[in-house]
Parts: structure tokens; sequence; C-alpha cells
């Protein structure tokens, strides 16, 4: 009984372990994302990811501008922003050849959207 007891106990251990990796970021977030704004919290997330690199200029790539706060909103709105940042199915997964962003940096994202993507 109780080495079954012990073995239980070890199997759940290692079980939350597994668990836990997979969970766990490598940087914690601490982004407060009560209340994102365009800039500097979503602009910021925005050069970390070097989105600006192609999504600037007269003839940006795939033609979507990211530059100002009009056109980022239109992209809102028809929800190829949040489809291409979630690698949501039928949207082109972005960032573009580059690994999908942390989980913390879609939430702000995400956050900002739900409370109506706010200018300021
Ligand atoms: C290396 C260049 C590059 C980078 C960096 C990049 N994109 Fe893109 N993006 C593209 C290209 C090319 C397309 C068009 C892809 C297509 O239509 O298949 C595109 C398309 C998009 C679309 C439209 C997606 C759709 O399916 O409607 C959005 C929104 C977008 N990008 C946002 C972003 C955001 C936000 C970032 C940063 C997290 C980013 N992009 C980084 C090149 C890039």
């Amino acid at each position: 009984m109780r080495i079954i007891s012990k073995i239980l106990l070890l199997y759940m251990a290692l079980f939350v372990g597994c668990y836990h990796d997979k969970e766990e970021e490598l940087v914690p977030c601490t982004a407060d994302t009560s209340h994102v704004h365009y800039a500097p919290e979503v602009t910021s997330v925005f050069t970390s990811y070097g989105c600006y690199g192609c999504h600037v200029g007269t003839a940006p790539e795939g033609g979507i501008s990211l530059e100002g706060y009009t056109a980022v909103k239109k992209l809102v709105d028809n929800g190829r922003l949040l489809g291409a940042i979630s690698h949501a199915p039928g949207f082109a997964p972005m960032p573009h050849g580059a690994p999908k962003m942390s989980e913390c940096d879609i939430n702000i994202i995400k956050a900002w959207v739900n409370a109506g993507a706010p200018d300021r």
C-alpha cells in the first residue's frame, strides 16, 4: 500500500513537472493587460517582432500596412490582425517566416482588441 502511494506520488510529481514545463514562459509575463494603449504597448510589441520591417511604406508586404493607428484599426476590425498573430486557419501566420509570438505578447494585443482597440 505504501509503495503504491509513493509510486503514485512520483507519477503525479512527474506529470505536474512536465505540464509545468510546457506552460512556463522563458521570460515571465509581467505585462499589465488591464489598460493597453495603441502606443506604446501595441506598437512596442510590433517593434519587437520586426513587423515594421515589412509593413510600412508605400509598398508594404502583402499590401498590409501597420503604419499608424487607422491602418492597424482596420486590421482589427476585419479580424486579420488577430487571425495572423494567433495563427488561425485561413490567415497568413505572422510574424512571417519567424516563430509565433509569445502568449504573453499575443495576450497584450488581444486585451487591447477586446477593450475596443482604443487609440489612447
Ligand atoms: C518578413 C516580412 C514580414 C514580417 C516581419 C511580418 N510580416 Fe505580416 N505579412 C508579410 C507578408 C509577405 C504578408 C502576406 C502573406 C500572404 O498573403 O500570404 C503578410 C500579411 C500580414 C497580415 C494579413 C494576414 C491575412 O491573412 O490577412 C497581417 C495582419 C500581418 N501580416 C501582420 C503582421 C504583424 C502583426 C507582424 C509582426 C508580428 C508581421 N506581420 C510581420 C510579411 C511580413
